[in-house]
């Protein structure tokens, strides 16, 4: 006597649009994205350049990046950055826009540095005691 039960469960998973992002919306881009690396670098070389900067900076990495389609791509990303004086870390914010057609080198829409208050303790006590 044997009871062969099959049991098809069928899973109706139903994907809607709705992972579709609405044009215009602000998207998460990629950090690590080579693109958005060089347009940061070219935005920072040339405020470097600006004779009103407090000190030129470095990007030394970026945290995070949301992108928007407007009437070009507008990068809104945030990095650390280390004036290459001072050798100090800012916490940096910067809109970038992109419209290729108007000028090779993104827009600088907006920028803003605020200095990391380094932590004087940050040598880890490893003592050598026995
Ligand atoms: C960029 O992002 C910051 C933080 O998420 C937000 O406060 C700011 O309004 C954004 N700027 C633009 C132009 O989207």
């Amino acid at each position: 006597m044997s009871a062969l039960v099959i049991l098809l469960f069928v899973t109706q998973l139903l994907i809607e649009g709705t992972k579709q992002a609405c044009p215009g919306c602000p998207v998460d881009g990629n950090p690590e994205d080579k693109d958005i690396k060089y347009f940061l670098n070219k935005a920072i070389e040339k405020i470097n350049t600006e004779s009103k900067i407090v000190e030129p900076k470095k990007v030394v990495k970026i945290l995070s990046v949301k992108q928007q389609v407007v009437s070009g791509v507008m990068f809104n990303i945030t990095y650390i950055a280390e004036g290459k004086l001072s050798k100090k870390d800012y916490m940096c914010r910067i809109v970038l826009l992109d419209e290729p057609w108007v000028s090779e080198e993104p827009q600088v829409l907006e920028r803003h540095c605020t200095p990391i208050a380094k932590k004087k303790n940050d040598k880890s006590p490893h003592g050598t005691q026995k």
